[in-house]
């Protein structure tokens, strides 16, 4: 960035003057380095939930607090300059009332700098998606598969096949209705998310539900295989840092264990020589 042309951060309507165009570049993020990465390439940086899995271990989403996402989405939005940070609002901060989603929202992006906040749902948040809209929150929602109830949904399945793909798009339609800017479309089949980006104003952006949508979003950690805990089958892996990771680790440990690290050009000589004056 320079000082005659700085970069200008892309806001929510900017995303939602995008649907129909060249499809948006989503991943996540929940680290300042990684931020910038994808800063640098992507019109949308998510701070997701998913946070929880690969970052802390977790055994799935429901266990992230609003405390850790404020910390990675501080971290995110420090990375970001031109990509658009989107935090998850985590289980249990938005699901009891419009007023608990207000409260906790309006935390979110006063205490991390974010515009915007991702919630998972349909029909059953519009009241709530209205509300927040209404009060200067902009909402990205999420249907489909929604990992945050897992529990009830019987595991991480396809959502919307047979009988199910009318709920689906009158999810969209809700959501939409309701005033949020976007929605992410997770495990939809592929025909059902084209249905949906054709009927909807708004952009979907998919992950599992096909090339038809208007933008596509991953994992971070699961694209560059940092994360190998288990993976769906809508994940490509672009890279495999993680076996590039485990090589680098175990020649670090064999030269120290021999000896040959540090080498003389990592040491501090005890006298500097004459013309050396580090
Ligand atoms: O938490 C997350 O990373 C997400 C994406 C998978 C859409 O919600």
């Amino acid at each position: 960035m320079s000082a005659t042309s700085p970069v200008r951060p892309v806001l929510p309507p900017d995303i939602r003057a995008r649907k129909g165009g060249a499809p948006l570049v989503v991943l996540t993020a929940y680290s300042t380095p990684v931020a910038r990465l994808v800063d640098a390439h992507c019109d949308i940086t998510l701070v997701g939930d998913s946070v929880g899995m690969v970052i802390h271990g977790l055994p799935s989403t429901l266990g992230v607090t609003m405390e850790m996402m404020i910390l990675h989405g501080r971290a995110v939005v420090r990375g970001s300059q031109k990509a658009m940070p989107v935090i998850d609002m985590p289980f249990g901060s938005y699901e009891e009332s419009p007023q608990q989603a207000f409260r906790n929202a309006s935390r979110l992006m006063a205490e991390t700098g974010a515009p915007s906040v991702k919630l998972e749902g349909g029909q059953h948040m519009a009241e709530t998606i209205a509300f927040l809209t209404a009060r200067g929150v902009p909402v990205m929602a999420h249907i489909g598969l929604t990992p945050q109830s897992v529990n009830t949904l019987g595991g991480y399945k396809v959502v919307g096949r047979a009988d199910e793909a009318d709920k689906v798009m009158a999810d969209a339609r809700a959501v939409e209705a309701a005033g949020a800017f976007s929605v992410v479309l997770e495990k939809v089949p592929e025909g059902l998310a084209g249905r949906i980006t054709k009927a909807l104003a708004i952009p979907t952006i998919g992950i599992g539900a096909g090339v038809d949508c208007d933008g596509q979003v991953l994992v971070v950690d699961d694209m560059l295989g940092l994360f190998t805990d288990f993976r769906p089958k809508f994940v490509k892996r672009y890279a495999e840092l993680g076996k590039d990771a485990n090589a680098a680790i175990a020649a670090y440990a064999a030269e120290v264990r021999s000896r040959s690290f540090p080498a003389a050009e990592h040491s501090f000589p005890d006298v500097l020589p004459a013309k050396d004056k580090t």
